[in-house]
């Protein structure tokens, strides 16, 4: 994967610099290519903090790869190439002092088809907070993993054969054993990648449910006035028609 800077000037208006300033994660002119292929074409777009934004758009229009550039997954596909700007607070998620795998644990990902790691469900869960340091001994990381599951809504469904292995779960459970493991490491941004597409409806709601439950927290704790009598503000971004 190779990367370089925007070679079409961006044209900003003041009201453009104000979105990029309130963003979370900022893309100006973002293009993607494989190989040949320009995939992604002149993106701009800001997400903001403590929303849920939907990309929306047919396939193949480049939902996923916008996602994966966003903490750099396209880095592993050899002949992509990812040109413009994309900021994540502000800083470059492109610099070349930028540590991916920390990047990583600050932009998760939840993909289309669950992927488990072949390790047992506490340790899908637990081996990220476990890498990064984030508990000081086994009863803290205990407390990680029982949080995450209940938060994902599964703990009630597992916590009694948490040596399993993961695979051995259904789908949905996958599924949510992955949105566990993405929220175990406390990213700042989930990055989530049609997870429902290969659920059926009851599991589909369980995890809409959690998609809005960050967004329903913060609007309890910051009731904004526009939002306060509804549900948490679901912006809808619509991405580019095919090409
Ligand atoms: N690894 C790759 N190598 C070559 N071309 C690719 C690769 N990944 C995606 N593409 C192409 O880039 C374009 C955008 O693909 P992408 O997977 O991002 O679309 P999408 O909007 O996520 O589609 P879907 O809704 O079907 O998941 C498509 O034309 C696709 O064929
Ligand atoms: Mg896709």
């Amino acid at each position: 994967m190779a990367q370089s800077s925007a070679a079409a000037a961006v044209v900003s208006t003041p009201a453009a610099e104000t979105e990029r300033r309130l963003a979370k994660v900022s893309a100006r002119d973002v293009n993607v290519y494989y190989g040949e292929k320009h995939a992604l074409k002149h993106v701009d777009l800001d997400i903001r903090a403590n929303e849920v934004t939907a990309l929306i758009g047919p396939s193949g229009c480049g939902k996923s790869t916008f996602l994966r550039c966003i903490n750099r997954m396209n880095d592993l596909i050899d002949i992509a190439q990812v040109n413009g700007s994309l900021t994540l607070d502000g800083d470059d998620i492109y610099d070349k002092k930028v540590d991916v795998v920390q990047l990583r644990a600050r932009v998760g990902m939840v993909f289309q088809k669950p992927n488990p790691f072949p390790k047992s469900i506490y340790d899908n869960v637990g081996y990220g907070p476990r890498i990064h340091g984030m508990a000081k001994d086994q009863t803290e990381l205990d407390e990680i993993v029982m949080t995450s599951l209940e938060k994902a809504g599964l703990l009630a469904e597992v916590k009694d054969r948490l040596d399993e292995p993961g695979t051995g779960l259904s789908g949905g459970q996958q599924q949510r054993l992955c949105i566990a493991r993405a929220i175990a490491v406390s990213p700042e941004v989930i990055l989530m990648d049609e997870p429902c597409s290969a659920l059926d409806p009851i599991a589909t709601a369980k995890v809409e449910e959690l998609i809005d439950e960050p967004a329903r927290e913060l609007h309890h704790r910051h009731r904004h006035p526009l939002h306060a009598a509804g549900r948490p503000r679901i912006p809808a971004h619509r991405l580019l028609p095919p090409g």
